[in-house]
C-alpha cells in the first residue's frame, strides 16, 4: 500500500530578483512502513523536500498524498493537526526544549493533543525504557549528550504512532557510534512500530540501515 506519493513536485525560491529552481519535477513513492534513505550532499534540497512533505512548507507545482490526503488541499490549520497525528518529525538539532524535562518533552505531543493521562505517560515511558533512557527521564537537556537529546527526540516523534517518520539529518550532530546507535533504532523502532521512514542525509552509510536508498542531486531523486 502506497503511504506517501510525490508528483512532479516543483519548489524554488526567489533569491533577490532571480526564481532558482530547487525541487524539479520530483517523482517519489513509499509504502507504508517503508524504510527510505534520501542521500544527497548539502544544498540539494532535501530539507526543502522533508518541509512540503511536514506540511511546513508548499510547493509551487505537482503533488504530495499521504494515504488518501491531499496536502495541497488543506490549509495551515489542517496541516498542522496532521502533523501532529499522522507524522513523527526529527530533526539534526534535536528541538528538545530545555526547560522541561526528558519525560516531558517526550509527553509533549501528546498533551496538545489532549490524549489520556494516564496511557500516554505509560506510552513515553516504554519508549524511554525502549532507546535506553528511562533513568534519565528527569534529568534536562543540559546534562545530556547529543545520542541521548537525539534518542529522547525519536520517542517524542514515535509518542502518538506516527504512519510516517521524517528524519532531518538526524545524525548529523553525532559522533559515529551514536549516529550507528541511532539509525538502529530508526530501524528496529519502525518495524517494531509500523511505521514508515523517510530519512534525508548527506551521509551515504544511512542508506544501508534502510530498505531503500536515494540519490537526491539536480532537484530530482534517483536509485543510489
Ligand atoms: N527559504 C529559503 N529561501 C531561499 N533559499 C533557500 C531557502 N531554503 C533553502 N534555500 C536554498 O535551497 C537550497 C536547498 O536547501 P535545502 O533544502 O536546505 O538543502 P539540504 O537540506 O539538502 O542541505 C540551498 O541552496 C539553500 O540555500
Ligand atoms: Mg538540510
Amino acid at each position: 500500500m502506497t503511504l506517501l506519493q510525490i508528483e512532479n513536485l516543483d519548489k524554488s525560491y526567489r533569491i533577490t530578483d532571480r526564481r532558482v529552481p530547487i525541487l524539479q519535477n520530483l517523482n517519489l513513492a513509499l509504502s507504508a512502513g517503508e524504510r527510505l534513505a534520501l542521500v544527497g550532499p548539502s544544498g540539494c534540497g532535501k530539507s526543502s523536500l522533508l518541509q512540503i512533505v511536514a506540511g511546513l512548507d508548499r510547493a509551487d507545482g505537482g503533488r504530495v498524498r499521504l494515504g488518501e490526503v491531499e496536502l495541497g488541499a488543506l490549509d495551515a490549520r489542517a496541516l498542522a493537526l496532521l502533523r501532529r497525528r499522522e507524522l513523527g518529525i526529527v530533526f539534526q538539532f534535536f528541538n528538545l526544549f530545555s526547560s522541561l524535562t526528558l519525560l516531558d518533552n517526550v509527553l509533549l505531543p501528546g498533551r496538545l493533543e489532549r490524549a489520556p493521562a494516564r496511557p500516554l505517560r505509560a506510552r513515553a515511558e516504554a519508549l524511554l525504557e525502549r532507546v535506553g533512557l528511562a533513568a534519565k527521564r528527569g534529568a534536562r537537556t543540559g546534562e545530556l549528550s547529543g545520542g541521548e537529546m537525539q534518542r529522547a527526540a525519536l520517542c517524542r516523534a514515535l509518542l502518538l504512532k506516527p504512519k510516517l517518520l521524517l528524519a532531518d539529518e538526524p545524525t548529523g550532530n553525532l559522533d559515529s557510534e551514536n549516529r550507528r546507535r541511532v539509525y538502529q533504532l530508526l530501524r528496529d523502532l519502525s518495524r517494531e512500530e509500523g511505521c514508515a521512514v523517510l530519512l534525508a542525509t548527506h551521509d551515504a552509510e544511512a542508506a544501508a540501515w534502510t530498505d531503500r536508498g536515494l540519490a537526491m542531486r539536480d532537484g530530482r531523486v534517483a536509485p543510489a
